[in-house]
């Protein structure tokens, strides 16, 4: 692995305020905690608008926190410019797919799909939006991005 080109990693659910800034914040801890940062560079958006400046859902927040697990995000929409600087675009849920690939410019090379395809309990699992739900929502979708994170490191071999 070459520390000079780190892989480019972009998580993307619709507000860029619940799922995708709880999987960056997992999948940044979890590469943190075992020495990879420099191999890394990990950001997230949403394919919506709505949110965009504001920080993550409290919620989010406490399921992160409890899992001591930082969180340090405002949310951003999915650019353009984002299929030309990111080598792999994983989303929540199919809606999200289906948006970026609608999205997607013509040429991109970027690996653009479901992070659930990294599940190895659960394959192709879909990251439910938790936003009108309970907390019990997040506390499943942190033990998803906590298994997809996993999957997504051994398949870029570390
Ligand atoms: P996220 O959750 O896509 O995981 O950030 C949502 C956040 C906000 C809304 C929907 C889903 N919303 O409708 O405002």
């Amino acid at each position: 692995m070459d520390i000079s080109s780190p892989t480019k990693v972009l998580f993307v659910c619709l507000g860029n305020i619940c799922r995708s800034p709880m999987a960056e914040a997992v999948f940044t801890h979890m590469v943190n905690e075992r020495q990879l940062a420099d191999f890394f560079h990990i950001d997230s958006a949403g394919t919506a608008g709505y949110h965009v400046g504001n920080r993550p859902d409290s919620r989010s927040v406490a399921t992160c926190k409890a899992h001591g697990v930082p969180v340090n995000h405002f949310a951003r929409q999915v650019c353009p410019g984002d299929y030309e600087e990111f080598d792999f675009i994983l989303c929540m849920d199919k809606s999200n797919l289906e948006d970026l690939m609608d999205m997607r410019p013509k040429g991109s090379k970027a690996v653009v799909s479901l992070f659930g395809a990294y599940d190895e309990l659960k394959p192709n699992s879909i990251i439910e939006d938790p936003y009108y739900g309970g907390n019990k929502g997040f506390e499943v979708n942190f033990e998803q991005v906590t298994r997809c994170s996993e999957g997504l490191l051994k398949s870029l071999g570390f």
